[in-house]
């Protein structure tokens, strides 16, 4: 049933034809995605790792690398978004959440390789991890992100985000979401049933 709710199938992935005509698939990240993922991060621009990363990281350091393709998948949850032609498919977005144990609340983040963004695909990610991240009972999606990027503001607004300074850190602005409750037991249920084993996520959203 969640396969169906999210359009995503756990081995294939959904197909999603954008509105300037490409054509991309969505599927959670596998420990066989590690080195497509860094490919991914290193061809990122500067301006766009900083925005993503808060910082000029130039690739994921090995840990938080096999963390975001290997992870808990009661807390967390790693979208790709691939194109190109069948077996030379590469990375053009990531999104993803992660929580700690028992929080109510879930860290939402996500990016687009710089050649894609403006095409609809940060809606469309961060739509189905709101989904996901609804169906596995979390009260709210949270994130930071940094006052001079407009994208994402923009972007966060058109998605029901509440905007606010992060309180921890005021260089920040904090995004808050509340996901309309879900019946918890079929919740938690659905969404076992729909991550492949073994891996599905990242225990923590990168910085
Ligand atoms: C922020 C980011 C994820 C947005 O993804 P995107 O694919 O470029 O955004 P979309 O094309 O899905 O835009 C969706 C909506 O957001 C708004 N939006 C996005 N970029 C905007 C901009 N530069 N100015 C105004 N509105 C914008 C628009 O309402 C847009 O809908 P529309 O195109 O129908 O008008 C992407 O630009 C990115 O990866 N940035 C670098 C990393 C980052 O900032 N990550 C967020 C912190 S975790």
């Amino acid at each position: 049933m969640l396969a169906a709710v999210l359009g995503l199938h756990a081995a294939t992935g959904a197909t999603r034809r954008l509105r300037d005509g490409r054509r991309v698939r969505i599927r959670p990240a596998t420990p066989r995605d590690a080195e497509a993922i860094q490919a991914f991060v290193r061809g990122l621009s500067d301006a766009t790792r900083r925005r993503r990363f808060f910082s000029p990281m130039r690739e994921l350091p090995p840990g938080l690398l096999e963390r975001m393709t290997a992870a808990d998948q009661a807390r967390e949850a790693v979208l790709l978004v691939l194109a190109g032609p069948a077996g030379e498919e590469s990375v053009v977005a990531i999104g993803q959440y992660a929580a700690e144990p028992g929080s109510p609340a879930c860290e939402l983040a996500l990016v687009v390789d710089d050649a894609w963004q403006g095409s609809g695909l940060g809606r469309i990610l961060i739509e189905r991890l709101l989904e996901l991240a609804r169906r596995a009972g979390f009260a709210r999606a949270e994130g930071d992100v940094l006052p001079a990027n407009r994208s994402m503001v923009a972007l966060a607004r058109v998605c029901g985000f509440d905007l606010a300074h992060n309180p921890e850190d005021p260089t920040l602005l904090r995004i808050v979401r509340h996901l309309p409750a879900a019946r918890a037991p079929a919740a938690r249920a659905a969404h076992r049933e729909w991550l492949p084993a073994p891996a599905f996520g990242m225990p923590a959203v990168a910085r």
